[in-house]
């Protein structure tokens, strides 16, 4: 078997007449995190949503490729994709908040969206989320399982969302701006449950973020794109250390430097 999981090759998105992603590529293999890097409108969600078949009909897939183990995602049926959707490709969206039902207890919402997939009893979804709770390092399981969104921070409920994205075990997971709402221990601590999840389950995960800096953190490789162009594509460790595109430098420079070693590849 491959050890390429996912691959986009050569891929072209239109909204009407506006060429939002062009001539984009990449690949990933198992276990291994990519990080998506690009400000805002560069198209960084368009990619995700391409994978997941979630584009609306204002899209348009011009050419190219999105092949996941053996599956085309460009061309693939609705109903082929809603079978891998939550099951082998999990996403974790913007602001989990606003997808979470605000008066349904988080367990409750846990429980519904196992059953989609698999008919299981109720105690048995319970058991399996607080297993994964557990794994991913979300101390208090039980509390969380009872709680309602809004009693939870948006730290916790984004780490929620990734833990619930987790319990199909997909084989790819795809996050959008897990961090861009957080505080720095909240940042830290969804950092940390990404870097569990491909120590423990081997999750291929791809991080799209305008913030670099969470890349340093948890990237293999990183892929830059800006209006819809790749700039920059290698291991973090070339990308950082030495960007092609003056587009990377800056997007390098305007992460704020703090003490300690961090930037430290970037010294120059
Ligand atoms: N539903 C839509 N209809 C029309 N244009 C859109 C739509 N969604 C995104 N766009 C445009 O596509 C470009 C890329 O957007 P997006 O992928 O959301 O960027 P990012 O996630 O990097 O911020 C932007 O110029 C945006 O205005
Ligand atoms: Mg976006």
């Amino acid at each position: 078997m491959s050890d390429t999981i996912l691959s986009c090759e050569k891929l072209n998105i239109f909204y009407d007449k506006e060429h939002v992603v062009k001539d984009v590529s990449f690949s990933l293999k198992r276990g291994e995190i990519l990080g998506i890097a690009g400000e805002s409108g560069s198209g960084k969600s368009t990619i995700i949503k391409a994978s997941m078949g979630l584009l609306g009909k204002d899209a348009k897939i011009e050419s190219g490729d999105i092949v996941f183990e053996d599956t085309n995602l460009c061309t693939t049926s609705e109903k082929e994709m809603r079978k891998l959707r939550g099951n082998k490709l999990g996403i974790v969206f913007q602001n989990p908040e606003t997808y979470l039902c605000p008066v349904r207890k988080v367990g409750k919402q846990i429980a519904e969206s196992i059953n989609a997939h698999e008919n299981t009893d109720a105690k048995k979804a319970k058991e399996h989320a607080l297993e994964i709770f557990e794994r991913l390092n979300l101390k208090d399981g039980e509390r969380i399982y009872e709680s309602y969104p809004f009693e939870l921070s948006g730290g916790m409920n984004q780490r929620v969302a990734i833990a619930t994205a987790c319990l199909m075990n997909p084989r790819v997971l795809l996050v959008d701006e897990p961090t861009s709402a957080l505080d720095r221990l909240a940042k830290k601590q969804v950092e940390d449950e990404l870097l569990l999840l491909r120590e423990k389950n081997n999750t291929a995960v791809i991080v799209v973020t305008h913030d670099i800096k969470l890349l340093e953190d948890v990237a293999d490789n990183i892929l830059v794109l800006k209006d819809g162009t790749v700039q920059e594509y290698g291991t973090k460790e070339d990308v950082l250390s030495s960007p092609k595109s003056s587009y990377t430098r800056l997007l390098i420079d305007s992460v704020p430097k703090g003490k300690g070693k961090r930037w430290n590849l970037l010294s120059e």
